[in-house]
């Protein structure tokens, strides 16, 4: 049958002899769409002008119409963007605090981004403790790496179609991992300037806890759109909540924020699923966005089941009944209709 899944499984005997693989694992097609006229997409090609190109269309073109009969094939050659260059937005997720759930945050949303068509990246920038392989279940990918212009070239790891690269597909991260700031933040440059990331409507940047040398080279060196700060509602989180905003409405850097996410903000048991308990009382969130003098974009409770499907590499925002899954289409509907 002609559909998006049955060609993407045909692509995969498509091979790119330069590089030992298929076209779907170099992440060599972009923007497909399967339909009753035809099949069309991206081919993105390291040069535009290259004579590999049209020998590479045409196995293509040859290898669909072999599976799929007499079938209209239109593929568009494009040169492959590293760096950030085509990606339209930059969010950073981050909290002056460690543990409130940035990571698990920013996972959801770039799954509830996804969800809304939109193109999505994850980007961990917690160099020192990545989470995004575990999140994602994704501990065993290894991105592929090429060379380019003398430079290693790494290509995102796809999982739920969001694109993502993390440190932790290159160490073992059962042991901490100990940098001086200039390497981590060459590290955090690699993954952001040295990836084939291609053309993305958002990138989601997991940010380590605080505010140091990762925080300032993400702010400083590139474009970023804006930040979601992320909470938890106890009092004593507000002081470091507060470091995190201020240092991204500072002056030199001026990045605007996109509202606050107050996680765990209650508790509700599984067996009781209309009761909310808020434990640590009901307005936190929305007083600490006041203050901050942003939106408060969604409050997530606490539950059992994202500490589970953080450990299980299955974001819970994938699970369409989830009351968490909600929230989160929430906070990507926001982001998605704010002017910044
Ligand atoms: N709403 C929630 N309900 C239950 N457990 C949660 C919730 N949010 C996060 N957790 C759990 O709390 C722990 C910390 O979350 P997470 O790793 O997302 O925080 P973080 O801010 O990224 O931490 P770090 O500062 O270490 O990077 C994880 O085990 C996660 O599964
Ligand atoms: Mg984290």
């Amino acid at each position: 049958m002609l559909n998006k899944e049955n060609v993407t499984e045909v692509l995969k005997d498509v091979i790119y002899f330069p590089k030992g693989d298929n076209i779907i694992a170099l992440n060599m097609v972009e923007n497909l769409m399967v339909n009753e006229n035809g099949i069309r997409f991206d081919l993105i090609v390291e040069k535009a002008d290259d004579p590999k190109n049209e020998i590479l269309t045409n196995a293509a073109k040859r290898t669909l119409t072999g599976v799929f009969g007499d079938v209209e094939v239109d593929i568009k050659v494009k040169e492959e963007t590293t760096a950030l260059s085509k990606v339209k937005h930059i969010i950073a997720v981050a909290s002056g605090k460690g543990g409130v759930g940035k990571s698990t945050v920013a996972a959801n949303l770039a799954v509830a981004l996804a969800r809304a068509n939109q193109r999505v990246g994850l980007i961990d920038a917690d160099i020192y403790g990545p989470s995004v392989p575990m999140m994602f279940g994704a501990e065993d990918e290894r991105p592929a790496c090429f060379e380019k212009d003398g430079k290693t070239v790494m290509v995102p790891v796809e999982k739920y179609g969001i694109k993502m690269l993390s440190i932790g597909f290159f160490v073992d991260t059962d042991r901490p991992l100990i940098w001086r700031g200039p390497m981590a933040t060459s590290a955090l440059n690699q993954l952001m300037n040295d990836t084939l990331w291609g053309e993305l409507d958002w990138m989601v940047v997991d940010m380590p806890p605080g505010t140091g040398d990762i925080q300032l080279t993400l702010a400083q060196q590139y474009n970023v759109t804006g930040a979601v700060i992320v909470t938890t509602p106890q009092k004593v989180a507000f002081a470091d909540v507060l470091r995190a905003a201020m240092m991204f409405k500072e002056e030199a850097l001026q990045i605007p924020i996109y509202g606050l996410v107050e996680n765990m903000a209650y508790f509700t048991p599984s067996d009781m699923p209309e009761k909310k308990y808020y434990i640590f009382g009901k307005e936190t969130g929305k007083q600490f966005a006041d203050q901050l003098n942003v939106p408060l974009l969604g409050q997530i409770p606490i539950v059992e089941k994202i500490a589970e499907s953080g450990d299980n590499g299955t974001p819970l925002a994938l699970d369409a009944d989830s009351p968490v899954t909600k929230a989160f289409d929430q906070i990507a509907n926001s982001i998605l209709s704010s002017d910044f």
